[in-house]
């Protein structure tokens, strides 16, 4: 009797579900037969009732059923997953045109519990004036004229972090890249900050990071509870961190000073919590992502030696010519390092760390015949069109020498594209090229344990983080 009421308890929302998306289906149907049926959903399998397709996208390598739906059905297919009805689009033209020439019909979507934990006034979930004001400054934040003054700070980060691993320790790569990255971003939105609120807002910062992919519930003692109230403890930090510099009155060019003297047309400035949302949303976005393309950099040069060799000889030119590394790194030595920038491009494009990105459409929009319903999930998958051999031949070869040729328009989209491209993406190939110079001019590494297979959490990076023995070298400049 139990296990029959529990059956029928448990199968009723499933029944319900298929129910509302059979008729979502049917209406849309009826829709667009009514128009003269010349729009149809794309192709594609919308898998089980509620659940979509989410347990394949999940139980296989996500590129892997992104690539056999690309293969199966072409440059657009409809599926559901994560309980939304999705549309993927595989080309460089969807792309864009869902990213830049159409980006009114799509807005950016998130979920709600996650936006709680980055704070909701953060730029990426907003669009039109309060975007475009937002935007403004973190991309003046991460200009060239302010980039270049962190070219000697950067390096301090990455000469001491790099410190701690000459003693042939194993180390976690991508979570040392991690710390490295953290740094950085507090750099470039706080500034030069007192020791005692920086520890506060990584430990707090951390609670929020182990909070963030876990499920959303108000139950104390939970990872997502427990997120929650140390993003509390984040906006209180910063209010004192933003208090303490209206009492000093002087003016920073961190992207903190830049936030506490914007104002928008109608000269209204932005509240504390709004400026609080907005750090945490860069520190955020500038972390993991810059964190796992270094690691795939190390990676990439431990398992070509001939690679590490021709990066290290353009690097050794610079240490030398530096006084064997005695003199720091000058920003205009950072912008004259081609092949080491081509290894960074060519690994951006290997990792395609951002698979692909997500909107939703504002209204039924219409794509090549096909209709996009208003309210379905949009995304155009960044690497499917980097690892198509229309795009980049022979997509599967480490090959850097393939930049010497720019790539053509809109295949190359690893920072995105449009009103939401990545304001930070100079910085963090800054912060690429500066680790990259003092780890090939002063160490080797070799990978420890299982050197295949990658981990989602949720950026792909190699197995377990690469753990790694670093080792310095006796005599940098040998070659
Ligand atoms: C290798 C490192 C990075 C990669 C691959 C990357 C990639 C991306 C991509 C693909 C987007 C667009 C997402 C979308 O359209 O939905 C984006 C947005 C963003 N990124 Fe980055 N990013 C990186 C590093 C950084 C850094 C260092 C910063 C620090 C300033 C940063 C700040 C942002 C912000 C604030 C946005 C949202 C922009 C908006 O909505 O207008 N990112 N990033």
């Amino acid at each position: 009797m139990n296990s029959t009421f529990s059956c029928v308890f448990l199968s009723l929302p499933l029944v319900l579900v298929s129910l509302y998306i059979f008729v979502i289906v049917r209406r849309h149907k009826r829709r667009t037969q009514d128009e003269g049926g010349l729009l149809k959903l794309p192709p594609g399998s919308m898998g089980w009732p509620y659940i979509g397709e989410t347990l394949q996208f999940y139980s296989e390598d996500p590129n892997v059923f992104f690539a056999t739906k690309h293969t199966r059905y072409g440059e657009i297919f409809k599926t559901h997953i994560l309980g939304c009805p999705s549309v993927m689009l595989t080309s460089p033209e969807a792309a864009r045109f869902v990213l830049v020439t159409q980006a009114h019909l799509f807005k950016p979507t998130y979920p709600k519990s996650k936006e709680r934990l980055i704070g909701p006034s953060a730029l990426f979930y907003h669009q039109g004036s309060y975007h475009t004001l937002l935007r403004k400054i973190v991309q003046g934040s991460c200009s060239f004229d302010i980039i270049r003054g962190l070219v000697p700070k950067i390096e301090t980060v990455a000469t001491s972090m790099l410190k701690s691993w000459d003693d042939g320790h194993i180390v976690n790569t991508y979570n040392e890249m991690k710390k490295f990255t953290f740094d950085i971003g507090i750099l470039s939105t706080l500034g030069k900050l007192d020791t005692r609120y920086k520890e506060e807002l990584k430990k707090n910062y951390l609670i929020v990071d182990k909070g963030y992919n876990s499920f959303p519930t108000e139950i104390p003692g939970t990872r997502y509870k427990n997120a929650v109230l140390a993003r509390k403890r984040l906006g209180k930090i910063l209010g004192d961190i933003i208090c303490e510099r209206r009492e000093r009155r002087v003016l920073e060019k961190d992207l903190l000073g830049s936030l506490m003297n914007s104002k928008d047309q109608n000269g209204q400035v932005l509240t504390d919590n709004q400026i609080a949302d907005n750090i945490i949303g860069v520190l955020f976005a500038a972390r993991d992502t810059t964190a796992s393309i270094l690691t795939w950099i190390l990676k990439y040069l431990h398992d070509d030696p001939k690679l590490l060799d021709v990066v290290t000889v353009e690097q050794e030119e610079i240490f030398k010519f530096n006084d064997d590394g005695k003199r720091p790194l000058a920003w205009t030595q950072t912008r004259n390092m081609p092949f080491t920038s081509k290894v960074i491009l060519e690994s951006l494009r290997m990792a395609s760390i951002i698979s692909f990105t997500f909107r939703e459409a504002v209204a039924d929009v219409e794509y090549k015949g096909y209709l996009i319903p208003k309210g379905w999930k949009v995304m155009p998958l960044f690497r499917n069109i980097h690892h198509n051999p229309e795009n980049f031949p022979d997509p599967q070869k480490f090959d850097p020498f393939r930049f010497e040729i720019t790539p053509k328009t809109n295949t190359f989209l690893p920072f995105g594209n449009g009103a939401h491209a990545c304001p930070g993406n100079e910085l963090a190939k800054l912060e690429m090229l500066i680790m990259v110079h003092h780890l090939v001019t002063k160490f080797r590494w070799e990978a420890i344990g299982s050197q295949s297979g990658i981990k989602y959490g949720p950026f792909p990076i190699p197995q377990n983080g690469l753990p790694a023995r670093f080792w310095k070298q006796s005599c940098p400049c040998s070659h």
